[in-house]
């Protein structure tokens, strides 16, 4: 923007950083809705908090309430909807914050352009796995149902596409894992790229 001018802010991310005790990052889980996002950025972070990890968690269903209530399920708004977190994420990182991203974010470009805002370590993308039938199955929220009998339209995996991480950080499976191995994993993860330190 022409006439708009970038401020040079006098306290940086790593001074931010060195405050709390820990890196920064961007933990993005995407995956199918009921693939278990939500459950799994929830332990996570309730795991971090206990252990004095500074976090903060935006999960799609939520927002949707607040910043995105403008937003709906056409491709362009989820474009919109991933575009906005992604730039809210990039924020939470420069305030030196363990920002845990749940959507189901299909579209791989722009899941790609959110890990492109940050540094290469500070993206996690985290690909929940569960095959359709599973996540259908489970149909937590009856949405599914609703899906195929057309009254939901544009649904991920039923009538509207989820492309698939081709090269994910963490692949977690979770019709084949427990809450429990699954959280681990990431936390694993995240001390042996020491963006948190063992306690
Ligand atoms: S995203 O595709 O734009 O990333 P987001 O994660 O914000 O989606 O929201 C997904 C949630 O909205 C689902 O968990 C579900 O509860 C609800 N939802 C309502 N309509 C749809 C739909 N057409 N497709 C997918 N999810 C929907």
């Amino acid at each position: 923007m022409a006439e708009v001018y970038w401020h040079s802010y006098k306290v940086t991310k790593e001074d931010r950083q060195k405050i709390k005790g820990h890196k920064s990052a961007v933990v993005w889980f995407t995956g199918l809705s009921g693939s278990g996002k939500s459950t799994l950025a929830n332990e996570l972070e309730y795991i971090l908090n206990s252990l004095g990890v500074h976090t903060f968690l935006l999960d799609g269903d939520n927002i949707r309430h607040g910043l995105n209530a403008d937003l709906g399920f056409s491709p362009k708004d989820r474009e919109e909807n991933i575009r906005r977190i992604s730039e809210v994420a990039k924020l939470f990182v420069e305030a030196g914050i363990v920002v845990i991203v749940a959507f189901i974010s299909p579209y791989r470009k722009d899941r790609n352009r959110a890990r492109s805002l940050v540094a290469q370590d500070e993206f996690i993308e985290v690909f929940v796995k569960c095959p359709l039938e599973v996540a259908e199955k489970r149909d937590t929220k009856g949405l599914y149902k609703k899906a195929r009998a057309g009254i939901i339209k544009d649904f991920t995996g039923i009538s509207a596409p989820y492309e698939e991480p081709i090269n994910p950080e963490i692949v977690i499976e979770t019709d084949k894992l427990s809450i429990k191995e699954s959280v681990s994993t990431i936390f694993d993860y995240l001390i042996k790229k020491n963006i948190i330190k063992k306690t």
